[in-house]
């Protein structure tokens, strides 16, 4: 056997919430055989695997048992065609980097992603998104491993499932794939997206300074600045960005829950379902800012948790627990958490 695994490692670098948390094996994979080779090992010795990119949107308990492998496969490749440009991207690579290399090459729409933390691979899972922009909205398909089978499968858009912060492999086909790559569609022609309330008001602000075109440039420049406003910088203070998802609520509730709170930020989804912004139920908890202990709720944005310093699993899943009890009291919306919980206490 070539690759290296460890034994009771720790995972505190590998997670931006900073927990302290032990994997029993862990082993960090390049290439599908590296890959097999772990899946092998686990298969020997019965164990259970986890799964993990960049560790930016999970909450580790302080035990992991089985085999933890941590997906590292590198590279980019494009072809063109037209005026689309289509790219491979392994799931190791960064996000945020992927964004700007693209950005580099004038190659547009996924600029409104720019700064978004985490892996390549893991950006499918919970479709990310961010000010009007979804993964799924550039998305062609993705490389996957099965984890019983080792076959390589390709999925189509449709076959992922996704949502808002949703795809199968939250629910049904949870831990039955490993990502290796995805296929994105960029275009060679800009086609800014910049309705998002907040964006189109940094812009319209942005433009009283200086004047020309919103390119997309422009967009992701004017993103950086809102996101390194409002979001705490996980290598500073740690957190996962948004610690729970916006409630999503059909029109019937939504209207009745308007009717009591008419100011209160809601979006459209669809005709029939609406998003309500949980930052702003969590802010008029008066929870905004709120501390106890090592955690609390950002002062720049209510939605986003985070540790201070020497916070336990078991510390913050507790302050969660009385932040999503207190939105439930007052207005009997329950909050989904965002991330990912794995491991045992
Ligand atoms: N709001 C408050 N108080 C707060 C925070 C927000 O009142 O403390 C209100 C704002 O005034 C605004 C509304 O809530 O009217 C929406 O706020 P914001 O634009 O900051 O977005 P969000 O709904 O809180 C979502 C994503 C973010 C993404 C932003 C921008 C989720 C769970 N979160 O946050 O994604 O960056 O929109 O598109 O959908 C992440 O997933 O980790 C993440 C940071």
């Amino acid at each position: 056997m070539t690759l290296k695994i460890s034994y009771n490692r720790s995972l505190m670098r590998n997670n931006t919430l900073a927990l302290q948390s032990t994997a029993e094996y862990f082993c960090e994979v390049k290439n599908t055989t590296d890959l097999r080779e772990a899946l092998t090992f686990a298969r020997s010795k019965n164990l259970a695997i986890t799964v993990l990119g960049a560790g930016s949107n999970v909450v580790l308990k302080s035990n992991l048992f089985g085999l933890v492998v941590i997906i590292n496969f590198k590279g980019i490749r494009h072809s063109i065609d037209g005026n689309d440009v289509v790219l491979s991207v392994a799931a190791g690579e960064n996000w945020s980097s992927l964004v700007k290399y693209a950005l580099r090459n004038n190659w547009y729409g996924i600029e409104n992603l720019v700064q978004i933390p985490g892996s390549v691979g893991a950006a499918p899972i919970q479709n990310i998104g961010a000010y009007g922009v979804e993964l799924s909205d550039v998305f062609v398909s993705l490389d996957a491993m099965d984890i019983r089978t080792g076959e390589i499968n390709s999925l189509s858009h449709e076959l992922c499932g996704f949502g808002y912060r949703d795809s199968i492999f939250k629910r049904k086909r949870k831990k039955k794939y490993i990502i290796l790559e995805i296929k994105i569609k960029l275009s060679l022609t800009a086609n800014v997206q910049c309705d998002y309330p907040l964006l189109s008001e940094a812009l319209k602000m942005d433009s009283q300074k200086s004047t020309g075109l919103i390119t997309p440039h422009r967009v992701a420049r004017t993103i950086s600045d809102i996101r390194r406003r409002k979001l705490p910088d996980p290598s500073i203070i740690a957190n996962v960005g948004s610690f729970f998802k916006n409630p999503v609520l059909k029109s019937d509730s939504v209207s009745r829950f308007l009717e009591c709170y008419p100011l209160a930020p809601v979006f459209e989804i669809n005709g029939a379902e609406y998003k309500v912004a949980a930052g702003w139920l969590i802010e008029k908890c008066g929870l905004k800012g709120f501390r106890s202990g090592n955690v609390g709720m950002s002062s720049e944005q209510a939605l986003v948790l985070v540790n201070y310093g020497n916070a336990s699993s078991r510390e913050l899943l507790q302050f969660s627990e009385s932040v999503r009890q207190q939105v439930l009291s007052v207005f009997g919306i329950s909050l989904e958490l965002e991330p990912t919980v794995y491991g045992s206490f």
